[in-house]
């Protein structure tokens, strides 16, 4: 058995199914260069065949990344086999094809309405198809965890005849638990016959809170490949952390069967805050690993302890996980070259149009606050990025408000050259400047979500904020914009939403409905 673990991130397409979490083409792409700079083995891109922007995403990401694998996902159906080769064609022999298809009773009574027979005879057929256009076919059997032992041995040991390279055995609903697991592993392992063929991957949900538990256990039974995502994002609870998993495995690697990994850790901190930023989706405070309190000492005999010795409290070097690497902060002195040579820095892989649209915005920000900081300078660029060409932008935002004042905003936006002006009352400034852009935009967005966090410290930091707006289409839209004036991010924010918005209603969108025929 190799000892290697390989690490699948699929934040780009189960983290981005999350509600609330959906990205665009250059978000996506940013976070893919990034999951490269950590050394992530594989990089789940999308779905292709669910929407023209799921496929446009996995098409660019198989053509700029270059080391890591990259994997697209189909249901065992020819048509969404075909999108994902169609997709993943520039990726060469790196393309993974991730087939799945359902096999716990319960799926397949209710869902699939199919019998094990059949679910056997589609699920040799999907792989041997994918086999026809790329080697490496990974298959999951969806809710293997809740799937009959006996028939999940059956089906690994087809699809493995059929030439998956990686079987892949997800805790869907993030039901199973550590020792069951663990014997689900084993079971394979020691009862499917040609299991050395193939690599054991798994895929754990965290509806019980158990998903690093149970991807740690798998990995002592000998599963070698863990999927999840960074920060945990996926539907529902979430996915299993991988930086949690891969801290586990660094830092207690006795427990684990002293596994290889080859994870650039010092990444994963910068890789978190990517990721945090492009979903919109906030890391909480005390999370493991990327929280920001994750290291932070506040009682007084634990500071006292750590100046003597850091083992006394902590468990890992921060700096192992990319804490304390901040550079000196840029100001508004600060040049186009410098500006340029730390975003290069800091993983940004601008076009020089695009540096000169960030360096106008630094300049604006750098005039209102003394220091900007790394996560400013992500956040401008985050933010000057978005405008979608030949779409509104912010000309300006007024307001008055106040405790005994009805707040009334005023807004300029621009669109294709033309200046536009209109003003509402509201309930608070935020509430008025969102009627405002309604009113010149003609839109109705029913607001569902909003968050400000702050990029940096100081009581000048930019304020992010990331609205999820519901302009009735299938799911709501996430908007997001930065500012030192949280009213004016507020307004970018909801303007970002708006354009989306407008973009999405222009994608024909794939129909989900599963048709499990191949
Ligand atoms: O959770 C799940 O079962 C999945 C599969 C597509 C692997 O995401
Ligand atoms: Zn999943």
């Amino acid at each position: 058995m190799s000892d290697k673990v390989y690490f699948f991130d699929t934040t780009l397409r189960d983290g981005e199914q999350c509600p609330g979490a959906s990205m665009n083409l250059r978000e996506k792409l940013e976070v893919a260069r990034q999951m490269e700079r950590l050394g992530m083995d594989v990089i789940e891109a999308g779905f292709p065949c669910i929407s023209d922007g799921d496929f446009e995403a996995v098409n660019t990401i198989a053509k700029e990344i270059t080391k890591a694998k990259v994997c697209g996902l189909a249901r065992c159906v020819k048509s969404d086999i075909e999108a994902a080769a169609k997709a993943l064609e520039p990726a060469g022999d790196r393309a993974r094809i991730h087939i799945f298809l359902a096999t716990s009773k319960l799926h397949m009574e209710h869902k699939l309405k199919k019998a094990e027979s059949e679910i056997l005879r589609m699920a040799a057929e999907g792989v041997a198809y994918g086999k026809s256009f790329v080697q490496d076919i990974e298959f999951s059997p969806e809710d293997a965890s809740r799937t009959d032992l006996n028939f999940l041995a059956k089906v690994v040991e087809t699809v493995i005849d059929a030439g998956a390279t990686v079987v892949n055995i997800p805790d869907t609903v993030g039901y199973t638990t550590p020792d069951e697991f663990y014997h689900i592993i084993r079971h394979l392992k020691e009862n499917v016959p040609n299991i050395d063929k193939a690599i054991i991957s798994v895929h754990c949900h965290n509806d019980l809170g158990l998903a690093v538990s149970n991807s740690l256990a798998a990995v002592r039974a000998g599963a070698r490949q863990v999927e999840g995502t960074i920060n945990g994002i996926g539907e529902r609870a979430g996915n299993v952390a991988l930086e949690e998993v891969i801290m586990a495995l660094k830092t207690r690697p006795e427990q684990f069967g002293n596994v290889e990994i080859d994870i650039n850790t010092k990444e994963i901190v910068k890789t978190s805050r990517i990721v945090a930023r492009m979903s919109g989706m906030q890391v909480q405070r005390s999370k493991a690993i990327v929280g920001e309190n994750a290291f932070a000492h506040s009682s007084g005999i634990h500071q006292h302890g750590i100046l003597n010795c850091r083992e006394t409290y902590e468990v890992m070097d921060p700096v192992a996980v990319g804490w304390g690497t901040t550079e000196l902060p840029l100001t508004k002195h600060s040049g186009r070259a410098a500006v340029k040579a730390r975003l290069e820095q800091l993983g940004h892989a601008l076009s020089e149009e695009e540096v000169n649209s960030v360096f106008e915005r630094f300049k604006k920000v750098g005039d209102s606050k003394k220091f900007v900081y790394d996560d400013d300078l992500s956040a401008i660029v985050d933010d000057s990025l978005h405008s979608h060409s030949g779409l509104w932008e912010l000309d300006f935002v007024q307001f008055v408000a106040g405790s005994h004042a009805r707040a009334t905003s005023t807004i300029g936006l621009i669109k294709e050259g033309k200046r536009y002006e209109d003003s509402s009352t509201g309930n608070g400034a935020v509430d008025a400047i969102f009627k405002a852009i309604d009113r010149i935009t003609k839109k109705k967005g029913v607001l569902k979500g909003y968050s400000v966090h702050a990029a940096s410290e100081g009581k000048d930091a930019l304020g992010e904020v990331t609205v999820h707006v519901d302009f009735g289409l299938a799911k709501p839209v996430t908007g997001k914009g930065a500012s030192t004036d949280v009213v004016e991010a507020s307004a970018r924010a909801y303007l970002n939403a708006v354009n989306r918005s407008v973009r999405l209603a222009e994608m024909p969108q794939t129909s989900s409905v599963i048709e499990p025929t191949i």
